[in-house]
């Protein structure tokens, strides 16, 4: 052996030994999830079916919680119409989109036979279930799981009961195990230098791993499978702080100032180009129509083209990051009221690219349709505030 294979050799294995848990996640996200394959004949049907309902016999807390997240809607409206417009065996296309939203091989399959039979939208296909309890505990029927929560290691090893017992796995923990679908890798698809898909690297640039706050720590408290994100507005309030000061008036006019700050977002907010978060001011008449010429706005969003050939404008916020929103504007003779608003659209970029897409669907029309609407119904307001003239 030559001195520079002794070199490279104990570089890769410094490089595997400093992050054993680097191999561990390589092998567990393997893109397509390799089959479970046969199962041990010791094990009853109820324990080898891939059904979430399946592990809800035994686990219904965690799929209680689970099949409110997304993650298990993760095969919804929007994602299946584009699909079915993809040629039934196409599966490379095919796993361009469900590497994230139904990872497991057997996902694929089920998705494959029911293009080809025309049977979308039943409840019972695998992939319609979107990312199930297997996709991230199961691997060659072996069950993986954090350690028990006071470190200790799993009893079933000795006991095989049931599923065969399960091996406990620090993966679990780290926030490397969320960033295999929440962040593009290097080489993936970027715009303006950043990737589009950036969520790990916007958390590991933050101040959040040096206190020991991972991905899990806000998403899934207490262990619980909620996975709450812009869609809800509890969990965007809880991660930001918005103040409002400075109101002014005059004859001639008003001022205000909203200030909004990232205080407990372990990432931009929003960190991703879907969202759209708009401040607004305005005034009212008597009849609480707002007087349009009086209405301001500011746009929180990474705002990129429907083609995503460009990125327009980048006013996200970085973790601990605030922006000032002035109002200042002339007191309309008419206005007997002042309003600053906070509205959120977590699905304003596929509401435009629904439209867009509609026009050239054809199978997926329906199912397109119906995503459409629901991207319109998700908006909230997360602050809203009148103040009498
Ligand atoms: C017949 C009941 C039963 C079924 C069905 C079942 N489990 Fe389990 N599971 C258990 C028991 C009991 C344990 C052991 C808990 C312990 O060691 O404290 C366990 C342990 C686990 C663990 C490890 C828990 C930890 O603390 O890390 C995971 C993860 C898990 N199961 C996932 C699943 C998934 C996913 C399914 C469905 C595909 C499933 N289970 C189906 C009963 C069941
Ligand atoms: C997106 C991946 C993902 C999915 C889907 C998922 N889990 Fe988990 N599960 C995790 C992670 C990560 C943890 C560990 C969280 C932690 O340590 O903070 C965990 C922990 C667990 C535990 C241990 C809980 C405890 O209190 O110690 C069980 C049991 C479990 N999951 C079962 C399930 C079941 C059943 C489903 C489906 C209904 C499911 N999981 C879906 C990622 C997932
Ligand atoms: C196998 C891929 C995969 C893994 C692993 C995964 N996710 Fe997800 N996650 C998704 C997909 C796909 C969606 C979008 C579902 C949809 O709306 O169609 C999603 C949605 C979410 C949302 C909701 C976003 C919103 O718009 O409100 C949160 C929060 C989230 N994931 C956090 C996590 C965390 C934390 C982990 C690690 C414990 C994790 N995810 C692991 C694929 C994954
Ligand atoms: C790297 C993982 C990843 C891949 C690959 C991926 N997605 Fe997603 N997708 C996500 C995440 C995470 C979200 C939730 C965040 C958001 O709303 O942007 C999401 C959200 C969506 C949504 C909106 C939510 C919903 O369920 O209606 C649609 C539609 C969608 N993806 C379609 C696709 C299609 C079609 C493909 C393939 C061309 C694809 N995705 C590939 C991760 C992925
Ligand atoms: C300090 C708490 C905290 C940490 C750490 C954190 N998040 Fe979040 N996350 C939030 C809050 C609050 C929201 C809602 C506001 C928003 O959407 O930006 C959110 C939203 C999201 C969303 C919704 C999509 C979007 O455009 O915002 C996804 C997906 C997500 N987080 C994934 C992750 C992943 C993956 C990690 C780890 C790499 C992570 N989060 C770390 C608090 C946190």
């Amino acid at each position: 052996m030559n001195w520079l294979k002794i070199i490279i050799l104990s570089f890769i294995y410094v490089e595997v030994c400093a992050n054993p848990l680097q191999q561990e996640l390589q092998d567990h996200w393997q893109s397509p999830i390799p089959t479970q394959g046969k199962p041990s004949i010791h094990l009853s049907d109820l324990e080898t079916s891939l059904d979430p309902k399946s592990c809800a016999t035994c686990h219904a807390t965690q799929f209680q919680d689970w099949s409110k997240s997304l993650h298990s809607h993760a095969m919804g409206a929007g994602v299946i119409g584009q699909l079915v417009d993809m040629p039934a065996i196409a599966t490379k296309q095919h796993q361009a989109c469900i590497r994230c939203h139904a990872p497991l091989q057997e996902q694929a399959v089920s998705l494959v036979t029911s293009l080809l039979e025309n049977s979308t939208n039943k409840q019972d296909n695998l992939h319609e279930q979107g990312l199930i309890c297997a996709a991230c505990h199961m691997r060659k029927y072996q069950w993986y799981g954090p350690p028990h929560r006071n470190g200790q290691l799993p009893e079933s090893e000795i006991t095989k009961f049931p599923h065969n017992g399960w091996k406990s796995s620090l993966i679990f923990q780290s926030a490397e195990f969320c960033s295999a679908c929440h962040q593009f890798k290097p080489d993936e698809y970027s715009l303006n230098g950043k990737l589009l898909e950036n969520t790990y690297e916007e958390w590991k640039a933050s101040r959040y791993p040096k206190e020991g706050i991972t991905c899990q720590t806000c998403h899934m408290p207490d262990r619980r499978h909620l996975w709450r994100g812009i869609h809800d507005p509890d969990m965007v309030k809880q991660g930001i702080e918005i103040k409002n000061s400075d109101f002014a008036k005059s004859t001639n006019t008003i001022t205000a100032k909203l200030s909004i700050k990232n205080t407990g977002t372990g990432h931009y907010f929003p960190t991703y180009v879907t969202p759209r978060i708009i401040i607004e001011g305005y005034q009212e008449d008597k009849d609480g129509q707002v007087l349009s010429s009086t209405k301001q706005q500011y746009v929180i969003s990474r705002k990129v083209t429907m083609n995503l050939s460009k990125e327009l404008a980048d006013t996200r916020l970085a973790p601990d990051e605030q922006m000032i929103f002035n109002y200042n504007a002339k007191h309309h003779p008419e206005a007997v009221s002042f309003v600053l608003n906070v509205q959120v659209e977590p699905d304003a970029f596929y509401t435009r690219f629904y439209q867009i897409t509609l026009k050239s669907a054809k199978k997926g029309k329906k199912l397109l349709q119906k995503a459409l609407e629901e991207s319109q119904q998700s908006t909230f307001s997360i602050y809203f505030q009148r103040q009498i003239l």
